[in-house]
């Protein structure tokens, strides 16, 4: 059955347990220099309309790992920019390709795409959320901490893509987020895609949502799309900066994750991303072996470990 990864719920519990598992098991074979082409011969089309470094070279070095190949389209130099419907865009590129992976504007155009699609779809980033980093970001929790279920998550700042995927992740997961926005930048629980309010405590002072954290995380003050806004946003966020102070709170094994590209100074200061507690290289290196993990499990289902 045809599966795509527009959004973290996509994948059941059981089938993002296998992820973590299967990653684990990709991770260490490449450490080894083992060989692995369970891909060879497939084409993976990568379709950017936002800028990249991780997500781009994750993936396209990725599917080279696999035995494939990736190709890297965006939106100036193809007809999407000129007015292609996605819609005939999913319908041609998926005859050509077996999997393709799009980071684009709103969630509606990766579902208007994937709804034409004959191949499997993957969210590299949308407007509304991130699955894939979040997939590489419980997974470097797990490597470090061991399983997320009934921790806490404080996610300091925007209530952005990156937090959304976080509390959808949270419900399928069973975990705890709490989450500390400014005034005017709290959850949309509808534009998050939550079924319940369970999971998610609002704080509005950010040392409280961090209290007792388990793990500490936030993201840039204004995502890609929001520039207009950065004037304003840098006013508006600047009590939110995850800092030592806040750090000091939360478990003295909290972990600090961030999904980078990172502003020292701004969302984050210096000695917190550079600091003893911060995983963010290991978890922008996961991207690579959960996203491998990913696009076996999407073209090959699940594989004996
Ligand atoms: N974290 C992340 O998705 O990074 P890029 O924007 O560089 O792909
Ligand atoms: N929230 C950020 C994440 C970048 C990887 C953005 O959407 O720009």
């Amino acid at each position: 059955m045809l599966k795509h990864f527009l959004q973290f719920r996509d994948l059941s519990r059981d089938e993002h347990l296998y992820l973590f598992e299967r990653a684990r098991v990709i991770k260490s074979r490449f450490k080894r220099y083992e060989p692995y082409h369970p891909l060879a011969d497939r084409t993976l089309a990568m379709i950017f309309e936002k800028s990249s470094t991780r997500t781009r070279l994750s993936f396209e070095a990725g599917m080279h790992q696999l035995g494939g190949s990736a190709i890297y389209l965006n939106t100036r130099d193809t007809q999407l920019g000129r007015g292609e419907p996605v819609e005939d865009a999913g319908e041609v590129i998926s005859r050509m390709v077996d999997i393709v992976m799009i980071r684009t504007f709103e969630q509606e155009i990766i579902e208007r795409f994937a709804s034409h699609s004959r191949v499997p779809v993957i969210n590299g980033l949308t407007n509304e959320y991130h699955p894939c980093q979040v997939l590489a970001d419980i997974f470097t929790f797990i490597e470090h901490r061991g399983p997320i279920h009934g921790k806490t998550v404080a996610w300091i700042g925007d209530s952005n893509n990156m937090c959304n995927t976080w509390l959808q992740a949270a419900e399928l997961l069973d975990f705890n987020v709490h989450v500390s926005t400014p005034p005017g930048y709290e959850v949309e629980p509808e534009r998050a895609g939550l079924y319940g309010t369970d999971h998610f405590e609002s704080f509005v002072d950010p040392m409280d949502a961090c209290r007792g954290a388990d793990l500490v995380t936030t993201d840039v003050w204004t995502s890609m799309g929001w520039e207009a806004e950065n004037d304003a946003r840098m006013k508006a966020f600047a009590d939110w900066q995850v800092d030592a102070e806040m750090m000091a709170v939360a478990k003295p094994e909290a972990v600090f994750m961030h999904c980078l590209p990172a502003h020292r100074g701004e969302e984050v200061t210096a000695e917190v991303i550079d600091g003893r507690q911060s995983v963010v290289w290991d978890e922008a290196e996961n991207r690579l072996h959960v996203q491998k993990a990913l696009m076996e499990y999407l073209l090959l289902g699940k594989l004996e470990t």
